[in-house]
């Protein structure tokens, strides 16, 4: 399939953007989270290019994407107050509610649940894009299943170039991980997926919030998650990646300690660190004041260590802020829950 690369935003490339997705095409558009491959949420056909694309399981539903909060009852049978409040006060933004769907969603968007994720992104790109096309937007991470989400367009391009019928190459994104999923339909908020929108925003608006117990620690055993992509294999960069948790100090020292023994059997190491330092590694990536700007850089790192050819790679974890919960959540699924805790 030959691909259309959008680099300019005009009346005629929305057009011609709006005019795919009429057609049933699917389209890869820039958010202020992630990119996303988009298809309009009424159509079961395209909504299948888009499962096909990524190679993605049909069992994990997707988030029905919205220019405005006003045509969330299009998609949405109940808006409780608290999302209400959320919407109010956030969107458009880098968080999905999690709402009761309305019958006209075909099952393949939400992989037959009783409810849907919405989301409003507020990048201008992607609102005027979902305005061109009409319909609300069902879109997924623009990244082939199992890799790191893509925050830039050249990941997108050397993802889905030949697969899809377009990608926008819009600027990178500004948050760098993916939306926080709120449950609003239980009694108490609930993050099923940490983001940019942090339990502190919810609970000034909200007054109240759960977290999800499988945000740091996984599924276990045979249980069922209540937000379905929480049981497939994530952000799994070819490298063997190792989360050194605890202070600045002690997570710097036992790096250079773990290099330092992997250099000495020939491994090619890689290291992500919030902290200028020597580590003696083949590829650094040095990189945050806080875990904002480690979550804008964390994915295109993670892709880095691939294209270098790095074995195994070592991440610091040593920041303490309001986005600790969002970068903790996706470094231990990109390893494999594998954390060595050096000390405070
Ligand atoms: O920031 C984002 O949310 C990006 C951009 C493109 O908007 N999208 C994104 O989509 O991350 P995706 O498909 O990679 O992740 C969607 C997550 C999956 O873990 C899925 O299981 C969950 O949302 N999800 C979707 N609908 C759900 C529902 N009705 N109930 C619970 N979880 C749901
Ligand atoms: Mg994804």
């Amino acid at each position: 399939m030959k691909t259309l690369i959008v680099e300019k935003i005009d009346e005629k490339s929305l057009s011609a953007l709006g005019q795919i997705i009429k057609n049933d095409g699917i389209v890869a558009f820039p958010t202020e989270t992630v990119y996303g491959l988009g298809a309009s949420a009424y159509s079961e056909n395209a909504v299948k290019k888009i499962y096909e694309a990524k190679g993605r399981p049909s069992d994990n539903p997707l988030i029905v994407h919205l220019a405005d909060s006003a045509d969330i009852p299009k998609v949405a049978r109940e808006i409780p107050e608290d999302a209400k409040k959320l919407i109010e006060k956030f969107a458009p933004g880098p968080f999905t509610l999690i709402l009761k769907k309305q019958p006209n969603i075909p099952n393949i968007v939400t992989a037959g649940l009783d409810t849907v994720g919405v989301r409003i992104p507020e990048n201008p790109i992607a609102r005027a894009f979902i305005k061109a096309a009409g319909v609300p937007i069902a879109a997924p991470s623009a990244n082939i299943s199992g890799k790191p989400s893509p925050t830039k367009a050249q990941h997108v391009i050397a993802d889905l170039n030949g697969k899809v019928d377009a990608i926008i190459a819009g600027g990178d994104s500004t948050v760098g991980v993916e939306s926080t999923i709120i449950d609003v339909t239980g009694e108490i908020p609930t993050i099923l997926r940490p983001g940019g929108i942090t339990k502190e925003d919810i609970i000034s608006v909200c007054g109240r919030v759960k977290i999800d117990d499988t945000i740091l620690s996984g599924l276990k055993g045979n249980e069922t998650p209540k937000c379905p992509g929480m049981k497939y294999k994530h952000y799994a960069p070819d490298a063997e990646i190792t989360v050194v948790e605890g202070g600045q100090k002690q997570t710097a020292d036992k790096i250079k300690e773990l290099v330092a023994s992997d250099r000495e059997k020939g491994i090619k190491v890689g290291v992500l660190s919030a902290s200028h330092d020597e580590y003696g590694a083949d590829l650094y990536i040095f990189e945050g004041i806080n875990n904002q700007e480690f979550a804008n850089i964390l994915f295109g790192a993670l892709r880095e260590f691939d294209e270098n050819g790095i074995e195994k790679a070592y991440v610091q974890m040593c920041m303490k802020d309001e986005m600790e919960l969002a970068v903790k959540n996706r470094l231990y699924k990109s390893a494999g829950y594998r954390i060595i805790y050096a000390g405070e």
